[in-house]
């Protein structure tokens, strides 16, 4: 008899460990589904595509000499903050211009040539933009794309895409230049959402821009 009660005792056990098995199972199977649903969301795509540009008040420059006329930290800090961590895409005289791979961040440059020290530098290298934001939306769903000049690129971006947002520094100041912002093709298509002028220097004004359509 205390067999028979020892063996039910075991199979109440078993059974209750089964179910908790079971149960844990069942649990992990829909936290995993959740988690795949999620991560398919969101592939879906959560980044953004931005233009962020400094260019002068009165004359739209943004570069002289393959370089920028300028040296303002207070800038240089805010496009670092924005495009940290992020996908960048520029032009091949941009990247010459930085002479290195922007750090801690993907870079794609655009080129119809094919340059070596693109890559030596570690930076992708793409023939369109086009296929560059679209290469960047495929393998980086999640991070924002930043068009980051010069001249050329900032053309070709503002006819051929649609920004969510464009970061435009203004520079209250005159600036010799040799290379200008297509300013014509940013106000067809964009007006300022807000503007907050520099505490540090009273030449730089911080604009955010806004698709209107065209
Ligand atoms: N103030 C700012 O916010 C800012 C930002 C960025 C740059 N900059 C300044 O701007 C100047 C550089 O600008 P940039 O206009 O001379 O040159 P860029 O746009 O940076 O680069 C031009 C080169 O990129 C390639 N490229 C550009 N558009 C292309 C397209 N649609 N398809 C294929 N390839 C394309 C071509 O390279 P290949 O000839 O190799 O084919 C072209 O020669 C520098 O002075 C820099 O300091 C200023």
């Amino acid at each position: 008899m205390e067999v028979l009660i020892k063996r039910r005792k075991e199979i109440k056990r078993r059974r209750v460990l089964k179910n908790k098995f079971l149960g844990f199972l069942f649990l992990k199977n829909i936290c995993s589904n959740t988690y795949i649903f999620i991560d398919i969301f969101f592939r879906r795509r959560m980044g953004h595509l931005y233009l962020i540009t400094a260019f002068t008040d009165k004359d739209y420059v943004i570069g002289n000499k393959n370089g920028l006329p300028w040296n303002y930290r207070e800038d240089l800090k805010f496009f670092k903050e924005k495009t940290m961590g992020q996908v960048v895409i520029m032009g091949y005289r941009t990247f010459e211009s930085i002479g290195k791979s922007l750090p801690g961040r993907i870079n794609i440059v655009i080129s119809n040539e094919v340059h070596g020290v693109i890559y030596e530098k570690g930076c992708y290298m793409m023939r369109r933009l086009e296929d560059a934001v679209e290469y960047a939306k495929e393998n980086y769903p999640l991070k924002d794309i930043f068009v980051i000049g010069g001249s050329k690129i900032y053309q070709d971006s503002l006819e051929k895409c649609i920004f969510d947002k464009i970061y435009v520094t203004r520079i209250c100041k005159e600036y010799e230049g040799d290379i200008f912002f297509p300013y014509s093709s940013l106000i067809t298509k964009y007006q300022p959402s807000s503007q907050l002028k520099s505490f540090y220097h009273p030449e730089l004004i911080f604009e955010e821009w806004i698709y209107i359509s065209s």
